[in-house]
C-alpha cells in the first residue's frame, strides 16, 4: 500500500515508518522542517513538506495514497485547545478526501477518559465528542466516517509508549524528579498507566493498517496498568533519588503541566486487540526500559 504518514518524523511515527517500509509498503511522510524531511528521507520514504495548519499540504500528501496514518499532533499542553482544533480540522479533511473510497484512515488516540475504576476495553466508546472535547473529539469524528465508506480505525495508544529515545511523559517525569530532587507520585500513587513498547506499538499499527475493518478500535497496550507509585519508584532508583508522595492539592505546583496526566487512572486492556489481530507484544516492560537507563538524562 502507498501510505501517507503524518508525524512520520516523531517518536511513534518514525518506528511506524520503519515497520511499514520493512513490510514492503510505500510511505509518504509529512515533514514540516528540513530536519524532519531529512530523517524521513533517510529511511527511504518519500517526503511531503507541509504542516498541520496547511491543509493543502495534507491534501497533497493524501493524494494517491491508499491509506492515511495520522500520527502528527501539536503537543503543546499550554494550548491544548489549539491542538484539538488542528487535530479536528485535519481529520475532517481526511474524512472528506476518503469519503466513499473504502480507503483506510488510521488515527492516533489515547486510552484516556474512557472509563472510571476499571481498565478500558476496545468496546468502550470514547465519551469525548464535538469540537470542544479533548483532542477535538477527533476519535469519534474519524470513526463516524466508517459509515461513509472510509475504513476508519482508532489507534488508542497507552498512556506511555516507551523505549530508548523517548521524550514523552516518562522523560518529563524524570526531568521533574531531577529538578525537584525527588521522584514523586500523586497521593497514594495507586492510579495506573497502561504502557507499551514503541516497537510493539508500531507493529500493531501495521497489522491494523493491513487488516482492521472499518470502525475498529485498537488498543496498543502491553501492560494494562503500572501503578504511578511504581513508576516513581523505578525512576527514583534509576536516578538515585528518594521516592515520595505529593498531596493532590500540591501536584500542579510540583509537577507542572504533567500533573493533570500523572494523577489520572489510565488503565486499559488489549485482550480484544490481541485476539482480533494476532498481536502479541514482546518488547521490554516500562520498568525494564527505566532500569536500562533510558530516562536518566
Ligand atoms: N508517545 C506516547 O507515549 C503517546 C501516548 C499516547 C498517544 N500518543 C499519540 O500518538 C501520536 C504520536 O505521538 P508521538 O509520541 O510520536 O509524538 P511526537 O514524538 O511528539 O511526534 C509528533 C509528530 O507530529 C509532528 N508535528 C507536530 N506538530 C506538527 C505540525 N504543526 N505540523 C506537522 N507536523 C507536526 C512532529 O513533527 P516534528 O518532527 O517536526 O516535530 C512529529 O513528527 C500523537 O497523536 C500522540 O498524542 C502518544
Amino acid at each position: 500500500m502507498r501510505v501517507f504518514v503524518t508525524g512520520a518524523s516523531g517518536w511513534i511515527g518514525s518506528a511506524v515508518t520503519d515497520e511499514l517500509l520493512a513490510a514492503g509498503h510505500e510511505v509518504v511522510g509529512l515533514a514540516r522542517s528540513d530536519a524532519a524531511a531529512a530523517s524521513v528521507a533517510a529511511k527511504g520514504a518519500a517526503v511531503q513538506r507541509g504542516d498541520l495548519d496547511d491543509l493543502d499540504s495534507l491534501r497533497a500528501g493524501a493524494e494517491g495514497a491508499d491509506a492515511i496514518v495520522h500520527l502528527a499532533f501539536k503537543h503543546d499542553f499550554s494550548n491544548f485547545a489549539e491542538s484539538g482544533r488542528a487535530e479536528r480540522a485535519a481529520v475532517e479533511l481526511f474524512g472528506e478526501l476518503l469519503d466513499g473510497t473504502g480507503r483506510a484512515l488510521l488515527l492516533a488516540s489515547v486510552v484516556a477518559g474512557l472509563t472510571s475504576g476499571r481498565a478500558a476495553t476496545e468496546d468502550d466508546a470514547n465519551p469525548s465528542a464535538g469540537p470542544d472535547a479533548p483532542r477535538g473529539g477527533a476519535e469519534n469524528l474519524a470513526l463516524g466516517f466508517a459509515e461513509r465508506g472510509v475504513r476508519a480505525v482508532a489507534l488508542r495508544f497507552s498512556a506511555t509508549v516507551h523505549g530508548r529515545g523517548d521524550h514523552g511523559f516518562i522523560a518529563e517525569l524524570s526531568r521533574v524528579a531531577r529538578d525537584r530532587g525527588v521522584a514523586a507520585y500523586v497521593g497514594e500513587g495507586t492510579n495506573r498507566w497502561a504502557a507499551v513498547h514503541r516497537l510493539d506499538a508500531a507493529r500493531l499499527v501495521r497489522l491494523a493498517l493491513e487488516s482492521a475493518p472499518a470502525g475498529a478500535i485498537v488498543h496498543a497496550v502491553a501492560e494494562e496498568g503500572v501503578a504511578t507509585r511504581d513508576i516513581a519508584t523505578e525512576l527514583g532508583a534509576a536516578l538515585g533519588l528518594p521516592t515520595a508522595s505529593v498531596d493532590p492539592e500540591d501536584a500542579a505546583e510540583h509537577f507542572g503541566w504533567i500533573a493533570r496526566f500523572f494523577a489520572l487512572d489510565l488503565r486499559a486492556s488489549s485482550a480484544l486487540t490481541r485476539a482480533r489481530f494476532g498481536w502479541e507484544p514482546t518488547g521490554p516492560s516500562l520498568a525494564d526500559d527505566i532500569r536500562a537507563g533510558y530516562y536518566t538524562r
